[in-house]
């Protein structure tokens, strides 16, 4: 039993005491009440503002505090980043995972992409990596982008997820194939957090002292070994719990199982983009390993779980556009509109100075001329003199060290077509090569229940792409489509059977 001399005055949050917390002002005992009851309106209209906007994609998420701890030093070669600089140095970080279409209430055992966004305080401020547990994605030109995600949202009518436009934009846009494949494999249904890789995905670029670049992609891979749900497994668990990875992951870690992972890049030098039969900075694409060999840079882990899921996991606000000295960006387009997107989203759902919530803030140093707006709750006027730039009065100032080296760009400004000069069969091909038959088998399977009821024409389209992989992997979904219609049929007739055993009364079910 709790001491109630312990206990604290409950205060309005201006900080007067409060006598009643129980009973509403009223006048006479059966009411109505007063305006003048402050502390009921105030209860009321904190309430009603207690939710922001959820992200308009990755809605759903969890996540936990961590470190990367640097195991080789070998990327120094490439990048003077400095949470890299040194074995056994020790980043703080928060990461975020999530799934792209569900709403925050969606169930977590989905069959989606997995986000998988870390925040890195390092010395030099925050390294954001907004990854996935994929190594691609279904478009590769931000056009593309809105029209995806709209097909992976609700349909404007029925208010219902839409096969139906998912696989007409899918069938539409062959350049998806490789992430499709991914998506309906095992890894498109992993267990919980800990059970899937984490990709950068996009290339970007390192940056070293000698003012060299570099283009790296960013691996992180699990130690807990992949496990994943069929789809049927997966019901099963979201009958019983659609909490399932919160489950999984906040348990691990409060019982002290910290998931790991580790860290890796592949680095391709300026002169090897010239020459790949593959556009590097195509976000459709890996790189082989064959070529581009993973090299290690340390080992990521979770070890604290957030105090509080909304200040945290709500609030915190990752954008491919913090990178730190060292690292940036490339010509990739996808990642060049990423850099715009996020930090718009965040000045909407959270506010102008987002950057100063405390799961935001850096751990280094932060000074800058923004102003007034909202969330300004930082009082602190610095240097009361310096409140614009250049000023005589010890403002802060820039620091040449910090200056990337120059980017050489040329070209022709037009609407390229990114559906030409680019292969979309190849890499798929690979992966899908390696897949075992229990493998492909169920890949077929997940496949199918996913296109089964669509237009006729759709599902023809997208098995023609599949035909161009390989026609093994054609008939695969072919023979499982069969398979369901036949299982369907079944199913139909056994509903006429049920209906001519009602009572007329029941009508048709
Ligand atoms: P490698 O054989 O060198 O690499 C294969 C990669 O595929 C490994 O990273 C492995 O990850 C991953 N992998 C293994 N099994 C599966 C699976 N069932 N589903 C998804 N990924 C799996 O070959 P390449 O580098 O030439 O790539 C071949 C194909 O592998 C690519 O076309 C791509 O689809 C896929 N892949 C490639 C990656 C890359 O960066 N090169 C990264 C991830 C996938 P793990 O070690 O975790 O098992
Ligand atoms: C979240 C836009 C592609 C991974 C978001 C958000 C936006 C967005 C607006 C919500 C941000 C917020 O409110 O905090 C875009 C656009 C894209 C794109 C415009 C392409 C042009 C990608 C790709 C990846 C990715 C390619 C992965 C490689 C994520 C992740 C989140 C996210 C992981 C959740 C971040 C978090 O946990 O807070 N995206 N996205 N997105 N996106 Fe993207």
């Amino acid at each position: 039993m709790s001491d109630p001399r312990n206990r604290k005055t409950l205060t309005t949050t201006a900080g007067a005491p409060i006598g009643d917390n129980q009973n509403a002002m009223t006048v006479g005992e059966r009411g109505p009440l007063l305006l003048q009851d402050y502390q009921l309106i105030e209860k009321l209209t904190h309430q009603n503002r207690e939710r922001i906007p959820e992200r308009v994609v990755h809605a759903k998420g969890w996540g936990a505090h961590g470190t990367l701890r640097i195991t080789s030093t070998e990327v120094t070669r490439y990048t003077n980043a400095k949470l890299f600089d040194e074995v056994g140095k020790e980043t703080p970080l928060f990461l975020r995972f999530s799934t792209v279409a569900g709403e925050q209430g969606a169930a977590d055992a989905e069959r989606d992409v997995r986000g998988f966004s870390i925040k890195f305080y390092t010395e030099d401020g925050n390294w954001d990596l907004v990854g996935n547990n994929t190594p691609v994605f279904f478009v590769r030109d931000p056009y593309k982008f809105p029209d995806f995600i709209r097909t992976q949202k609700r349909h404007p009518r029925t208010n219902l997820r839409s096969p139906t436009a998912m696989w007409d934009f899918w069938s539409l846009s062959p350049e998806s194939l490789h992430q499709i494949t991914i998506l309906f494999s095992d890894r498109g249904l992993p267990v919980g957090p800990q059970y899937l890789n984490g990709y950068g995905s996009h290339t970007f670029s390192f940056w070293n002292d000698a003012g060299e670049r570099y283009w790296v992609k960013f691996h992180f891979k699990t130690q807990q070994g992949h496990k994943f749900y069929t789809n049927d497994e997966a019901g099963e668990i979201i009958g019983k719990s659609r909490e399932s990875y919160q489950e999984e992951l906040y348990t691990a870690i409060h019982t002290g199982h910290f998931p790991k992972w580790t860290m890796y890049v592949q680095i391709m030098t300026i002169e090897q983009a010239e020459q790949t039969d593959f556009n590097p900075f195509d976000l459709t694409k890996v790189w082989p390993h064959a070529d581009f060999p993973l090299i290690e840079v340390g080992e990521l882990e979770l070890n604290r779980n957030p105090e509080n899921y909304f200040a945290e996991v709500e609030q915190i606000a990752m954008s491919p556009s913090n990178v730190v000295k060292g690292i940036s960006f490339s010509p990739d387009k996808m990642l060049q509109a990423r850099i715009f997107s996020y930090a718009d989203a965040h000045r909407y759902r959270l506010g102008t100075h987002y950057e100063a919530l405390p799961i935001n803030q850096p751990k280094s140093p932060v000074n800058h001329y923004h102003k007034d707006g909202l969330l300004r709750f930082f009082a602190d006027n610095g240097n009361p003199e310096a409140y614009y730039e250049p000023n005589s009065f010890d403002g802060p100032a820039e620091d040449p060290s910090y200056l990337e080296p120059p980017l050489p760009v040329n070209g022709v400004a037009k609407r390229y077509n990114h559906r030409e000069n680019n292969e979309d069969f190849k890499q798929p091909r690979a992966l899908w090569a390696m897949f075992d038959e229990g493998q492909k088998g169920r890949l077929y399977a997940n496949l199918a229940a996913a296109m089964h009821g669509i237009p006729q024409f759709i599902i023809d389209r997208q098995l023609g792409h599949f035909e161009q992989i390989d026609p093994a992997y054609a008939q695969g979904v072919r023979d499982a489509l069969a398979h369901m219609d036949k299982a369907h049929e079944k199913q139909e007739t056994q509903k006429d059977v049920d209906r001519m055993a009602l009572p007329q009364s029941e009508g048709p079910r």
